[in-house]
């Protein structure tokens, strides 16, 4: 059996299927105010134009496909003799949609609904809108069931665990500016992983990684799943 493999992405492995960043010259939040679209203070106060951003960011995802970097780790997931966890920071579906199993969406879905009032899930219809009522409940209490700044990630708790057996951690597309996220190459590299960056240019945490492979994730990645799986 070959060592575990965690692998964090970030929305630069979306980059290239159309997708935008948050931090890049023309990132998200360099058009949007996070403050009003991504917090739960912002979404109190305006509803509707935090359900319109996530609306908007839903058509752009229906819209975008999977490229190459997506389907790599899929295979990756496919043909290692070990296991082989994906934790994303992306609220897209497109590590899924690329054939990519169990993925683990830390910061939520866009695909999802969440009810505010008595916390059900359900699949999210293309447009939400503020006087949609929770399915089970009927509380016109529903959210996109996406993490916000201020709130606890999800399954921290099952990634911890991961990252503790972990032989190989790697980041793909992240800029390592936002935490705890940031933190996963430390706690890797402390139980022994080896780490490995690729990324378009240095990350913020780019000195914490044992290797690092810049380029287009599109390139990079199925380079870096080829010489793992030809090892
Ligand atoms: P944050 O992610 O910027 O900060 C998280 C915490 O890490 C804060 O307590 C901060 O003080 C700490 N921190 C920041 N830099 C650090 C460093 N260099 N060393 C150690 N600690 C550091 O903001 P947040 O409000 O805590 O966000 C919580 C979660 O919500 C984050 O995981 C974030 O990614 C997520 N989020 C999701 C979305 C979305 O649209 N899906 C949007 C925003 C935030
Ligand atoms: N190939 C590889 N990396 C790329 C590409 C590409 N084609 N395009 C961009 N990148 C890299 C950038 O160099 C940058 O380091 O992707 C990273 C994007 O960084 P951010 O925009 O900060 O996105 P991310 O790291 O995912 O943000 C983390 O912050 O706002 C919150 O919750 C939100 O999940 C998000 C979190």
């Amino acid at each position: 059996m070959r060592d575990k493999i965690v692998i964090l992405t970030g929305a630069g492995i979306s980059a290239e299927s159309g997708l935008g960043t948050f931090r890049d010259v023309d990132g998200l939040w360099t058009k949007y105010d996070l403050n009003e679209v991504a917090t739960p203070g912002g979404f109190a106060r305006n509803p509707a134009l935090v359900h319109d951003f996530y609306n908007a960011r839903r058509a752009n995802c229906r819209g975008a496909a999977p490229n190459p970097a997506h389907a790599a780790l899929a295979r990756l997931q496919r043909h290692w003799d070990g296991d082989v966890v994906i934790v994303t920071q992306n609220v897209d579906d497109l590590h899924e949609r690329g054939g990519a199993n169990d993925v683990i969406h830390m910061h939520g879905e866009l695909g999802q609904g969440l009810c505010a009032a008595c916390g059900h899930r359900w699949p999210a219809p293309d447009e939400m809108f503020p006087d949609d009522a929770c399915p089970r409940c009927g509380v016109p209490a529903t959210r996109p069931d996406i993490v916000w700044f201020g709130e606890i990630p999800y399954f921290m708790d099952e990634i911890l665990l991961h990252l503790g057996g972990a032989g190989v951690f790697a980041a793909i597309g992240t800029s390592g500016e936002v935490y705890p996220a940031a933190g996963f190459v430390e706690l890797a590299a402390r139980a022994g992983a080896h780490t490995v960056e690729l990324n378009l240019e240095p990350s913020s945490v780019v000195s914490a990684f044992a290797e690092t492979r810049f380029g287009k994730a599109s390139e990079t990645v199925p380079a870096w799943v080829g010489a793992l799986l030809d090892e």
